[in-house]
């Protein structure tokens, strides 16, 4: 059995949460595990219902939660999700996740003028786990009752051939390693590589890769970003988004085909997973099934998928699309 992960293709934001959330239910994995990041990146997974912390895969009641090590937490906001999801029964934080504390915060608030992050001190506790001194998930009294060895139980899970679903968090185009988008971008590398190292599996272990795109752009903060949208363009198209994290406007654009192209590629993605539909294309709203949505939006689709199979070995196609913010608003074409 292999673990299959979800990516984001753009900056972010592209619901991931909504993605992982219907996967967790329609596959019912053994368990689904966050990877990476930290409570900078929010997950919208069903209408009003958001976590920054716990895996989306909430949805599922049988699967078991898990946070791998390579994720940031913010132990008050841990135990404030936990409590709010009502998941005390099923979840587990890895022993070695690392903590923020209240001086990483304070450090952050450079970095939000700078680069536009979004200030809840993930980028700081890294810097500070670099340097070895940070402190760990083990060391905090509140957080026992959860603590697991998240590495172990995922090897296990794959041994015994069970379900497992890998949730990455952000996107390619944030990459800390990518040079020409650093310094605008977040404090780890973010592809499917990473996001298997930091729940402690390895690259063997990986069989499906979805990588998530909007069927247009949206970003939060600084940092470059082709077919801007002016005001006026977002106007005409009905569309406006708020950060699910920082709550600030997001910048909107066109669906960027290179970006798209390099992300697919830079994570050997093997589907490809595209969302908001229906706000993109007026008449989708809701569409089950594919030959019901309009002929833009099949064009669209279709000349995306061709686009990203005559560029990379390993894509197999659009396999998911999103036309409405609820679970059953999917067309599943696997
Ligand atoms: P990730 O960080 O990628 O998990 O996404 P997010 O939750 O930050 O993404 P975003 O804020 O863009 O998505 C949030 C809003 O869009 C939520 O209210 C979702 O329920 C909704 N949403 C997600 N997919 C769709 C879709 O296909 N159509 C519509 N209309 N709304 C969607
Ligand atoms: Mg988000």
């Amino acid at each position: 059995m292999k673990a299959n992960i979800v990516v984001g293709g753009f900056y972010g934001d592209e619901g991931k949460g909504r993605i992982v959330g219907y996967l967790a239910v329609k596959d019912n994995p053994h368990c689904v595990v966050r990877a990476g990041g930290g409570p900078q990146a929010g997950h919208t997974v069903t209408r009003g219902k958001k976590v920054t912390q716990i895996p989306s895969g909430f949805t599922n009641p049988s699967s078991r939660l898990l946070v791998g090590r390579g994720t940031i937490i913010n132990p008050a906001i841990v135990l404030k999700e936990i409590e709010q999801f009502g998941v005390e029964a099923r979840i587990g934080i890895d022993y070695g996740c690392t903590v923020i504390e209240p001086q990483h915060l304070e450090q952050e608030t450079e970095l939000v003028k700078r680069i536009g992050s979004v200030g809840t001190g993930t980028g700081p506790a890294r810097a500070e786990r670099v340097m070895r001194s940070a402190k760990l998930a083990k060391d905090i009294e509140s957080l026992k009752p959860y603590l697991t060895d998240v590495a172990d139980e995922v090897n296990e899970a794959l041994r015994f051939g069970e379900g497992v679903l890998i949730e990455g968090v952000q996107a390619y185009g944030l990459s800390l390693l990518n040079h020409k988008f650093y310094p605008f971008v977040t404090s780890q590398d973010t592809t499917a590589s990473q996001f298997a190292a930091d729940v402690g599996i390895g690259p063997k272990a990986i069989g499906e890769i979805y990588v998530v795109y909007k069927a247009y752009v949206s970003r939060v903060g600084k940092g470059s970003m082709r077919f801007e949208w002016t005001e006026e363009q977002a106007e005409q198209r009905g569309i406006s988004e708020k950060g699910t994290v920082s709550g600030r406007v997001r910048r909107l654009g066109d669906f960027d085909m290179d970006l798209a192209v390099k992300s697919m590629i830079g994570n050997t993605g093997t589907q490809a997973a595209i969302t908001c539909v229906d706000r993109l294309f007026e008449g989708n709203s809701g569409v089950r099934d594919f030959s019901k949505l309009t002929d833009e939006a099949k064009r669209f689709l279709d000349s995306v998928g061709a686009h990203l199979k005559s560029k990379s070995p390993y894509f197999n196609r659009v396999a998911l699309i999103s036309t409405g913010p609820d679970s059953e608003d999917t067309i599943d074409l696997r």
